[in-house]
């Protein structure tokens, strides 16, 4: 079978190496990919967001399978369009894919399913909003226990975490500028800020039948000791001790089952993945959004941890078949992803530096680099993003993969690279290995 990835990020480098895999795969191809997917799978000049011409090339490479990595093209409706053709595509429609394009109409579903989820409002402009804050809190010293979060797709910089007046009503400002957010602001959220560790909990689902996976988290912040601005993620580990057996169990109950209820009730069945975003709190688990694709990098290490083979699940999804699966296998070793980011990421940066050293970091056992900012240039693989590369290892423990995944960032150079230095830490303060 030939397959089609979407996308460009180290999130689909990583489907399409263990797409690749599969005894079922034939040809690969990433669609607009990036110098890794060329290595391990086929480039295929497209841009993720051009359906016509994406449904063209799926039907003249005779591809049986397309999998789409990022939420800009699923909200947009590409599975609608794949569907349309009669070509097999895996992720959520455009009408599921809501419950990430919209914050409002997510926490609508979490109320209306009865999920655990931060108390909230919704404001349908910036003046209203502004308003409430000004009537509720009287003080610039008072604490202030809201966050604030634009409605529609933002890349993670639509929510704003405040801890007193004027934080908030500049954030309110901020997140209904037209120029920064365009119309992702022009209704917002305003919900309680709870307190805890977050964790990502990743399920796969045809609309009837979950299939959580092995859960997972992510580092937002730039710098080590969770300081700095908010990134696309700088590192991801996976299994993490802070959910455990019980609370998986919990979540699916309290979270995944009525989540997945609430959406085919609402005539949006969900297929594809949904990932639970999750703050731990003294009262239990919380959802603090729903995302309707794989994390980046989240999706690196449990994929390097997963040995069911990824065709024969995404067809049983797109099938509606998942009821019939095997339960999953996994390495029960721990993986862990460090991203190594262009200097002056989260902010402005600049690109173009050969990067020096990913063989030498590959030969290392373990040890996979997935690609996300780079392409090829002249026969070298320069950089050309912000998150360059996120590398992967996996070991005996969270220690042994984390050590082993440092070694290989070591072998690795370019002008201004960086990376934080405590990927996965947060995971031996949770239990004892
Ligand atoms: N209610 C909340 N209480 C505390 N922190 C929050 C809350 N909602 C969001 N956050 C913080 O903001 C981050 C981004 O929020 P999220 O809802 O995941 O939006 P997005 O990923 O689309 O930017 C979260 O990972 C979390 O750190
Ligand atoms: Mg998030």
């Amino acid at each position: 079978m030939n397959i089609l990835v979407v996308g460009n990020g180290g999130r689909e480098h990583a489907l399409a190496w263990k797409l690749g895999q599969s005894p079922q795969a034939d040809r690969v191809f990433v669609a607009p990919g990036n110098a890794g997917t060329d290595l391990d799978a086929e480039n295929v000049d497209i841009s993720a967001t051009d359906f016509e011409s994406l449904i063209q090339f799926a039907k003249q490479n005779d591809v049986g399978l397309s999998v789409i990595g990022p939420e800009a093209p699923l909200a947009a409706g590409i599975v609608d369009a794949f569907q349309a053709e009669g070509l097999p595509v895996f992720g959520p429609s455009k009408a599921a894919a809501e419950l990430e394009a919209s914050k409002v109409f997510c926490k609508e579903v979490l109320r209306n399913a009865d999920v655990p989820t931060a108390d909230y409002q919704v404001f349908r402009n910036g003046s209203s909003a502004k308003r409430f804050i000004s009537d509720r809190y009287h003080t610039d010293t008072e604490d202030v226990p809201l966050v604030i979060k634009a409605d529609g797709l933002a890349a993670g910089k639509g929510v704003i975490v405040c801890h007193n007046r004027k934080e908030a009503l500049e954030a309110v400002d901020r997140l209904t500028s037209e120029q920064e957010f365009g119309t992702a602001g022009s209704q917002l959220v305003l919900e309680e800020r709870l307190d805890g560790d977050e964790a990502s909990l990743i399920a796969i689902t045809d609309g009837q039948t979950i299939v959580p996976l092995s859960p997972a988290q992510d580092h937002k912040p730039a710098f080590d000791g969770d300081t700095g601005p908010n990134t696309g993620g700088m590192g991801a580990y996976s299994p993490t001790a802070l959910v455990d057996e019980k609370m998986l169990s919990m979540i699916d109950e309290q979270v995944l089952v009525p989540t997945v209820h609430a959406m085919k009730r609402s005539r949006r069945p969900f297929r594809g993945v949904l990932y639970a975003g999750l703050i731990v709190t003294n009262q239990g688990p919380k959802v603090l959004e729903y995302n309707v694709r794989f994390g980046d990098p989240e999706c690196q290490p449990l994929l390097m941890r997963l040995k069911t083979d990824l065709v024969t699940l995404f067809m049983a999804t797109i099938e509606g078949r998942l009821d019939q699966i095997e339960p999953l296998e996994w390495d029960p070793r721990p993986a862990v992803c460090v991203v190594m980011a262009s200097e002056g990421y989260p902010g402005s940066y600049e690109k173009g530096f050969p990067i020096r050293g990913l063989d030498e970091a590959e030969e290392l056992e373990n040890v996979k680099v997935f690609h996300a900012g780079t392409r090829l240039h002249n026969g070298d693989v320069v950089t050309d993003g912000g998150r360059v590369l996120g590398v992967t290892a996996i070991g005996s423990s969270i220690s042994a993969a984390k050590l082993q995944a440092y070694k290989a960032v070591r072998c690795i150079r370019w002008n201004g690279a960086w990376c934080r230095k405590d990927i996965s830490d947060k995971g031996l303060t949770y239990a004892s290995e």
